[in-house]
């Protein structure tokens, strides 16, 4: 990942995805999109606007309550949220910052705490005007509950089912920083899973039931139960239309922080939109209650790079390497030629890359610099595997498949290679 804009000096909280990270990325959003919606039989798939009638977010609240709250140094200029420098006490609008400003050190310089409201704004058509100011989306989730009726309507799902989708949502933080953590341009995977208004407790199983499938495919993509927290947020702390709360929390090097969040929403944004469910057995007239498993596609590429980064000792050299599961490395094979001057090598190689290529991808060919800095290139980048083309392919058309993790080498008849890799895959 590279600075977004970097050639000018960049902008602050834009990153751009680069070959590796771009297939990194997109392995990732595959792997979320079949196991929570192809592989399940009560999940619909949608791509919605980014661009919406600014009315959805006064309904969701978003235009009047989207913000968090700002302070500003009047010695230095910096500016900070308050919520990640101080803290509130009694009231909620009534701030204790630290006596000096952790950036220059001055005291008692803080401008009084106003609440920012995060969405960006533009203008739709030629007028700039307010009646022509509209939102870049801050979550993909309204997209969803715009289109409940639409999805209710041309495919009449019994209720408990779900939407999904994946896509770019927009945040003006205040202090975007820890790489791709915070950043104000980023995707989201989001679910609003609609159930029937439940009785009692009666929804926690199926609550329950949510979290260890978000857990499970943590754990699917490579990131390990052990590293995943929960942090059950106090019902004191609760959004007003939440019933309850986990953040999925991950050990990043910077601290434990939130990698996804899943929430039970009662009733509240169907009802704000004034949508209704006609259930045609029943024929009862109610409003779905939600389950909402809302994950950041950018948190999981950079929580999947810690997760992965290992460094170890081969043939007595150091070697830092990415563990990547062979599925989500962004490079699925590399295949060398022994030697790059020795054309019956490298045409061999070439054939076998084809072949592979077919089946597998992406691959790389690399024939540059010797065959152990190859080796430790692809390691560097995750490849779980390297097939060599020696000399002794040429003799009985076998060549040789490398392990990333413990380097051992394996040699394999040509004939059975696909085969072999794609076994490894699976
Ligand atoms: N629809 C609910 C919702 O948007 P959220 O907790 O505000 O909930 C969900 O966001 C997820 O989106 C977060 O857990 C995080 O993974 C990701 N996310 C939120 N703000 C982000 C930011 N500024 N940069 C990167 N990812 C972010």
């Amino acid at each position: 990942m590279y600075p977004g804009s970097e050639i000018y000096g960049g902008l602050a909280g834009a990153w751009d995805y680069g070959p590796l990270g771009v297939e990194l990325k997109n392995n990732i959003k595959n792997s979320w999109w079949n196991y929570f919606v192809l592989e399940r039989g009560d999940m619909y798939g949608m791509d919605a606007a980014i661009l919406m009638n600014p009315k959805v977010w006064e309904v969701s609240g978003h235009a009047a309550g989207f913000a968090d709250p700002l302070t500003e140094c009047k010695n230095c200029h910096k500016r900070f949220r308050a919520d990640h420098i101080g803290q509130t006490v009694g009231e909620q609008n009534v701030w204790k910052l630290p006596e000096s400003c952790p950036n220059c050190g001055k005291k008692d310089a803080w401008t009084p705490v106003r609440q920012f409201n995060m969405m960006f704004r533009t203008f739709i058509g030629p007028v700039e005007d307010t009646a022509a100011q509209i939102y870049l989306r801050p979550e993909t989730a309204q997209g969803m509950f715009a289109n409940f009726t639409n999805i209710v309507d041309s495919f009449h799902p019994k209720l408990p089912f779900g939407l999904a989708q994946i896509g770019k949502a927009f945040r003006n933080e205040i202090t975007p920083k820890d790489f791709i953590f915070r950043s104000r341009e980023f995707e989201q995977m989001e679910i609003e899973y609609f159930i029937k208004p439940p009785k009692g407790e009666e929804w926690l199983a199926d609550f329950n039931k949510w979290a260890e499938d978000i857990k499970n495919w943590l754990e699917k993509i490579g990131i390990k139960k052990e590293t995943v927290h929960e942090l059950d947020i106090p019902e004191s702390e609760l959004a007003h239309y939440s019933k309850k709360t986990i953040d999925f929390e991950y050990d990043f090097p910077f601290g434990r922080k939130e990698l996804m969040g899943f929430a039970y929403r009662t009733d509240f944004d169907l009802k704000a939109h004034n949508i209704i469910y006609y259930d045609e057995e029943t024929k009862e007239k109610f409003i779905p209650h939600v389950f909402e498993p809302s994950f950041g596609v950018d948190r999981t590429v950079l929580a999947l790079l810690c997760e992965a980064y290992a460094e170890d000792e081969m043939n007595e050299e150091k070697r830092a390497f990415l563990k990547f599961k062979p599925n989500i490395a962004p490079i699925k094979a590399a295949v060398f030629p022994l030697l790059k001057n020795k054309p019956e090598l490298v045409n061999k190689a070439k054939e076998v890359f084809a072949e592979i290529k077919k089946e597998i991808r992406p691959i790389i060919f690399d024939d540059n610099g010797n065959i152990g800095k190859r080796y430790r290139r692809q390691d560097e980048i995750g490849t779980p595997f390297c097939v060599t083309i020696d000399f002794n392919t040429l003799e009985n058309d076998t060549v040789t498949v490398r392990d990333r993790d413990t380097g051992k080498q394996e040699r394999v008849k040509i004939g059975e290679l696909v085969e072999i890799l794609k076994n490894k895959f699976k």
